[in-house]
C-alpha cells in the first residue's frame, strides 16, 4: 500500500491535462466512486489497526493533493480557454462612460454662497415643510393680510391654526436664524421652496433660494445697498452697476427691488433684457421692526437688512439661459455645457 500511494503521489504532482475532458477522466480515474485512491481508501478499513495511523495520515495527504491538482488545472484551462476565446477583441474601443458633473442649479448656489462667506456670512438651513408661523406670521403677514396672495402656497395640512405647508421662501430660515443665533447675525439661507405657479419659462413650482440677513447695532440702508452692489460685482463682473427701485414685502421696510446693468449689452439694449439696459436679481430691504419683535429682538437697539434671490434666475442671467424649464429637464446636451464650469 505504501508504494502505491507514494506512486500516485508521485502521478498526481506530474499530472499535465490541458483540456477540459482529460481533466475530468483524470478525476473520475483518481478520486471517482472507483477511482484508485478511494480503492485504497476501502483497502485501508482492512489493514492492521496498528498501520492506520500511519497509512491514514499519507491517504489524506494524498487525496487533498489530488484535489488541489484537480482544481489547479481547471482554473488553468478556464483562463487559457478565455484568452484563447477569438470574439475578444482587445483592439476595439472600450465603452465610454459619461463623467457626471454638477448641475448649473449648484454651481450657481455655490458661487452665491461662496461669496457671501467671502463677506463673513453664516449660512444656515431650515426645513422645507415649515408651518405658517415661520413662512408667515413671524415675517409680518397677518392672517387673511392680502401679501399673502403674492406667493401661492402648498398647504400640508391645512384649516389649523399653525398649518403646515411647503415653504414658500427661504425667508421662514432666518426667522429660525434670529430664535436661535446670538447677535450681531449675519446669515444667509439657500434651499429649495415651492410656489403654486403655473409652469413657464419664467417661473416653476419649485426653485431655489439664497435669502440673507443681517442684524446688528445702526445698520442702514446704506449698508445693505453695498452689500448688494459688492455681491453683484463679485457674481457679474468688476463693472456691474445696480439700482433700486421701491417695492414692497410685509417683511422689510422700506424695501426694493434691485436690477443689475445688463451683462450682454453692458447697457445699450438687447433683447435679454428687453431693451432697458437692466435685469432685475432680487428683492431686499430694511427688516420691519415688527419682524425683529416677533423673534424677541430690541428693535430700539437693533436694525438690520434682508434680501432674497432665486438661484435659476441667477443664473438665467449669468449664463444667458432662456428658457428656466431647461434646469429641471435634464437633457444631457443642456447640463453638458456646464461641465466645465469652475467653482469659485
Ligand atoms: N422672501 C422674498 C421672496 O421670496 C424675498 C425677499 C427677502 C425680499 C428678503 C426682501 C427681503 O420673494
Amino acid at each position: 500500500m505504501k508504494e502505491q500511494i507514494e506512486q500516485l503521489l508521485a502521478e498526481v504532482k506530474n499530472l499535465t491535462c490541458k483540456t477540459e475532458k482529460d481533466i475530468e477522466d483524470a478525476r473520475v480515474r483518481l478520486l471517482g466512486k472507483k477511482g484508485e485512491i478511494t480503492k485504497l481508501f476501502d483497502e485501508f478499513r482492512t489493514i492492521a489497526p496498528e498501520l492506520k495511523r500511519e497509512f491514514g495520515q499519507k491517504l489524506n495527504v494524498l487525496k487533498k493533493e489530488a484535489t488541489a491538482k484537480i482544481e489547479e488545472l481547471k482554473a488553468n484551462a478556464q483562463a487559457a480557454g478565455q484568452t484563447a476565446d477569438d470574439s475578444f477583441d482587445a483592439t476595439l474601443p472600450g465603452d465610454i462612460r459619461d463623467l457626471g458633473s454638477r448641475h448649473p442649479v449648484s454651481i450657481a448656489r455655490q458661487q452665491i454662497v461662496s461669496i457671501f462667506r467671502k463677506f463673513g456670512y453664516d449660512v444656515a438651513e431650515g426645513p422645507e415643510i415649515e408651518d405658517d408661523y415661520h413662512v408667515f406670521e413671524a415675517l409680518n403677514f397677518p392672517p387673511n393680510h392680502p401679501a399673502r396672495d403674492m406667493q401661492d402656497t402648498f398647504f400640508v395640512s391645512a384649516g389649523h391654526p399653525n398649518p403646515l405647508l411647503l415653504r414658500t421662501h427661504t425667508s421662514s430660515v432666518q426667522v429660525r436664524a434670529m430664535e436661535k443665533m446670538q447677535l450681531p447675525i449675519r446669515v444667509i439661507c439657500p434651499g429649495r421652496v415651492f410656489r403654486n405657479e403655473a409652469i413657464s419659462a419664467r417661473a416653476h413650482c419649485i426653485f431655489h433660494q439664497v435669502e440673507g440677513l443681517y442684524i446688528d447695532e445702526n445698520v442702514t440702508f446704506a449698508d445693505l445697498k453695498q452689500a448688494i452692489l459688492l455681491f453683484a460685482r463679485e457674481m457679474f463682473g468688476p463693472d456691474t452697476q445696480i439700482r433700486m427701485r421701491p417695492s414692497y414685502f410685509p417683511f422689510t421696510e422700506p424695501s426694493a427691488e434691485v436690477d443689475v446693468s445688463c451683462n450682454i449689452c453692458h447697457g445699450k439694449g438687447c433683447n435679454i433684457c428687453k431693451g432697458t439696459g437692466w435685469l432685475e436679481i432680487l428683492g431686499c430691504g430694511m427688516v420691519d421692526p415688527n419682524v425683529l419683535e416677533a423673534s424677541g429682538i430690541d428693535s430700539k437697539k437693533y436694525s438690520g437688512f434682508a434680501f432674497g434671490m432665486g438661484i435659476e434666475r441667477i443664473a438665467m442671467l449669468k449664463w444667458q439661459v432662456n428658457d428656466l424649464r431647461h434646469y429641471f429637464e435634464n437633457d444631457m446636451r443642456f447640463l453638458r455645457e456646464f461641465s466645465s464650469c469652475v467653482e469659485v
